[in-house]
This record gives structure tokens, C-alpha cells and sequence, in this order.
């Protein structure tokens, strides 16, 4: 199992609350992603100095192409515009950015931008910013497992789902649940939910959570280090 230390956390954020942070102020939903937008840059600055390498973010599930056709297409060009704007800027700070999810059902304009962005930053080594689009844990593990011709090991099916494991999970916008993101990667990871939106969620946010995750001690199964005293 890898287990992380202070320098190396991999990091995974449900983002969420959009919708709500935005009717709240009499907006359309669509504003509350285009803040969510602005919060997703913020905490990517941020998520370096935290000791934070690599980072998962649910930017849409799978699930989600079940909403208004007016809101998925806003987000797609929300999408784009995020890879199109924040590349250069990625290259500079060391970040590196992958695209994890089906391609398949992406619109096509979408597929260069994702390219670009990926070759451009390959060689980044501050951040690792993993962007989840069109992604389901559950189908990401049934390629994993269809790949692997049952013959897989666990590091065989952890290098298979492309990155190991996470080592905490925020969840903003208030609900308790995974929603299907990175079910095996988090086989251990510390959970921890904010009633924050997403678009307020900022630098103290994420500094708390990790202090949080700091704070926990992590067993992995065995027993507490007290009782070993
Ligand atoms: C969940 O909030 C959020 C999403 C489904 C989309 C997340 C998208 C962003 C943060 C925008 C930018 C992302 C990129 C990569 C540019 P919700 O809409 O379900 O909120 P609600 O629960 O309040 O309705």
C-alpha cells in the first residue's frame, strides 16, 4: 500500500454546491460553475504549498450528462476555456495536468484543448492536477479489470487506474457521499466534508483540511500506536 508522507499528499476534491451558491444569489446555475471556475484556480495555486502533489478533481461525472442539455454545454465550454486559459500558466508553475474519464462523448472541440494542455505540461513536477470528465469510478474499474484479463494484481490494477492511492477526500456544498468518484483509490482515504460551496472554498479552506488530515492518525488496519507502547 502507498502511504504518503507530508510532502506528497494526493489530494482529491468533489466539488460541489455550484448550483445552490448560485440560486442563492438569484443566479443561474451556470454562474455558480463559472465562480466554481475561478475556485478550481485558486486552489490549484494554492494546493503546492500545502504539500499537496497531486490533486483529483470531479469536474463532471458521468452521471452528469443527465442534466438540462443548456448546462452540460456550459460546462463543456467552461471546460475548455479552463484548459484553453489556464495552460500557459501551468507550464510556469510546474504544474502538470491530466484529463482521467471517457473521451468518447466529448464535444470535439474539447479534444485539442485537452491534448495541448496535456503535452504542454508533461513535464510539470510541482502539482499533478487530475481533472475527472465523463468519469464513473465504477467503469473506470471495469476497464481496469477487462485490461488486466483477471490476472491482476492490487498495484497491477492500481497502475492500471492510473494513479495510486488517494490520501484525502473534500467534499464541499454539505452531502456525504463519493458519487462514484475513485472508489478504489480511496480504499483508505480520510474523508472530510464542508458545508462550504465550492465557490467560496479558498486557500484557509484547504489549509484546514489538510491540518485535519494531519491530525488523524492513520492506521491502515493495524492498531493504534498507543497500544503498541
Ligand atoms: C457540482 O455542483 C459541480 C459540478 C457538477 C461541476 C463542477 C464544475 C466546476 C467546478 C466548474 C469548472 C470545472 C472546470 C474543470 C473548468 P452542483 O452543480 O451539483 O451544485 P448543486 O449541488 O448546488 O446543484
Amino acid at each position: 500500500m502507498q502511504q504518503s508522507t507530508y510532502d506528497t499528499l494526493h489530494a482529491a476534491i468533489i466539488m460541489d454546491g455550484n448550483g445552490r451558491w448560485a440560486t442563492a444569489r438569484g443566479l443561474p446555475r451556470i454562474a455558480g460553475h463559472r465562480a466554481g471556475s475561478e475556485a478550481l484556480r485558486r486552489t490549484v495555486e494554492s494546493a503546492p504549498n500545502l504539500g499537496i502533489r497531486s490533486l483529483t478533481v470531479y469536474a463532471f461525472s458521468s452521471d452528469n450528462w443527465r442534466r438540462p442539455r443548456t448546462e452540460v454545454s456550459a460546462l463543456m465550454r467552461l471546460f475548455h476555456t479552463y484548459l484553453r486559459r489556464e495552460r500557459d500558466k501551468c507550464v510556469e508553475n510546474g504544474v502538470r495536468i491530466s484529463v482521467i474519464g471517457r473521451r468518447d462523448r466529448l464535444p470535439l472541440m474539447v479534444l485539442p484543448e485537452i491534448e495541448a494542455a496535456e503535452k504542454a505540461t508533461i513535464r510539470g513536477d510541482k502539482l499533478h492536477l487530475r481533472l475527472a470528465v465523463d468519469y464513473s469510478s465504477r467503469d473506470a474499474i471495469l476497464d481496469a479489470a477487462k485490461r488486466l484479463k483477471g490476472k491482476g494484481t492490487r498495484e497491477a490494477f492500481s497502475e492500471a487506474l492510473g494513479a495510486g492511492d488517494v490520501d484525502l477526500v473534500i467534499r464541499t456544498g454539505g452531502e456525504k457521499r463519493l458519487s462514484d468518484f475513485l472508489l478504489w483509490e480511496c480504499a483508505y482515504a480520510e474523508l472530510i466534508f464542508t458545508p462550504v460551496m465550492w465557490p467560496d472554498f479558498n486557500e484557509s479552506d484547504l489549509a484546514s483540511a489538510v491540518a485535519e488530515f494531519h491530525s488523524r492518525e492513520r492506521r491502515f488496519g493495524a492498531v493504534p500506536k498507543a497500544a503498541l507502547a
